[in-house]
């Protein structure tokens, strides 16, 4: 239960808690608050507070930075990503919590997420619903059941219903179109779709049909080791990148997002994965950190073969890794929704969803899926709030919420593109 636990009290990184900071302008190794007049514009704002955050080589570069430009190179990316030490990493997530507070302000959006199906064509080695996980009891919900979930998201005062599954075929173009349909004309919900890499003319009709957002992870932009632990589905090449890119064409808002600490990750990689965020113009990212499942190649492969000198290179799948990741895509990326994953929660329930409040994040997803189909939507194990009440998770997160000090958002809270 997760209320029952502590919780924090204000961000300890927020430079003023609760209350709406003024522009800063902050010179090299400093994160202090500046003077509350005299405001700069937004693009440039981010970039001046990232520019605090420049290691020695590219500091002179930051000075005459453009807000156009990237506000941290790839050397000041791996950089905050080796750092080890908590007292500078302070530095770094007071950072992202004023960019947050800045670019998308104190409100923290409720995405009510509802696991529509657990069945999965794929065979992604790392994933609890890949289709050779065969000990898994598979189910699909209803558009009833659907359909009883967005009204209780409606009633929780959620402004979106987030539809996530496997790669399922069982979920028919035209059935989903009619369900979303429906959504849209009986409530005013923005609908997400999280369904997997699912033909274009799915992809259409469901945009046709109302759909407005689309999340699909690209969960590496490393290609070798994306093909090794997503192997393409028959002879279709699998291509999450240019799928985002086809996604956006059609009118949706995109999400992305990577796992962090993969076996065979490098730090390397995931400060181009941050580059790529901010290529593609994200208007949502999640990451979260990786976790090991028993009954899949790469989490059976860790357990029974653990790699006895992991090389200096390879990214833990540590909380703290997570939370670096977490404020850097926030600094890449300022107007972004970035929400406090599932994963880091569940790595940390007590305070894993508000230390990423603080260093980043601006958005959760409280569970809607009815309570007998959450265990089996068993992507990693000891996943957060598999046992609690839709009435649960919402108690419990807006209380969390409230007592950092920031608002709930009200309305689908999508992404808000400033000049
Ligand atoms: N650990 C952490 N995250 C995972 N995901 C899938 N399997 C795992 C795991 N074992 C993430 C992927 C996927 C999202 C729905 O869940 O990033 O895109
Ligand atoms: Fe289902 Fe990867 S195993 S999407």
């Amino acid at each position: 239960m997760l209320s029952s636990l502590p919780i924090l009290n204000h961000c300890s990184s927020s430079p003023e808690g609760a209350t709406p900071a003024g522009p800063a302008h902050v010179s090299a190794g400093s994160v202090a608050p500046g003077p509350r007049t005299n405001p700069v514009p937004p693009g440039l704002h981010a970039n001046s507070v990232a520019a605090g955050l420049r290691t020695g080589r590219s500091a002179s570069a930051a000075d005459g930075a453009s807000h156009l430009e990237s506000p941290l190179t790839e050397t000041d990316l791996l950089h905050w990503l080796r750092e080890e030490d908590d007292s500078r990493l302070e530095t770094l997530y007071a950072a992202a919590d004023r960019v947050r507070h800045e670019m998308v302000g104190d409100a923290v959006h409720l995405r009510g997420l509802v696991e529509i199906s657990n069945h999965c064509v794929r065979q992604c080695a790392y994933c609890g619903l890949r289709a050779g996980h065969t000990k898994l009891v598979r189910y699909r919900l209803s558009a009833d059941e659907v359909l009883a979930c967005a009204r209780q998201a409606v009633e929780f005062g959620y402004g979106t219903v987030v539809m996530q599954a496997g790669e399922d075929y069982g979920i028919g173009r035209s059935w989903l179109a009619r369900l979303i349909r429906q959504i849209k004309a009986e409530t005013p919900l923005a609908v997400t779709l999280s369904l997997g890499e699912r033909p274009v003319e799915d992809l259409a009709a469901w945009r046709e049909a109302g759909a407005d957002r689309y999340l699909l992870r690209f969960e590496t932009s490393d290609r070798e080791l994306y093909a090794r632990i997503h192997p393409p589905l028959g002879s279709r090449p699998s291509d999450r990148v240019e799928l985002l890119r086809t996604l956006r064409g059609l009118g949706y808002e995109i999400g992305s997002g990577v796992m962090v600490g993969i076996p065979g990750q490098t730090y390397e990689t995931l400060a181009r994965d941050l580059l790529l965020f901010r290529e593609l113009d994200l208007d949502m990212i999640g990451v979260g950190p990786y976790i090991p499942h028993p009954d899949t190649p790469l989490g059976e492969r860790l357990a029974t073969r653990p790699e006895p000198h992991p090389s200096a290179d390879q990214v833990p799948n540590t909380e703290k890794m997570a939370y670096k990741m977490v404020a850097l895509t926030r600094l890449m990326c300022p107007q972004a929704n970035i929400p406090g994953t599932t994963a880091i929660a569940t790595l940390n329930q007590e305070s894993g969803r508000e230390l990423a409040l603080c260093r980043g994040a601006n958005v959760v997803m409280p569970n809607l899926t009815p309570v007998q189909y959450r265990a089996m939507y068993e992507i990693y194990p000891a996943k957060a709030c598999i046992t609690e009440t839709a009435q649960h998770c919402r108690g419990c997160l807006k209380s969390r919420i409230r007592s950092l000090g920031r608002t709930i958002g009200t309305g689908p809270g999508g992404r808000r593109r400033l000049a």
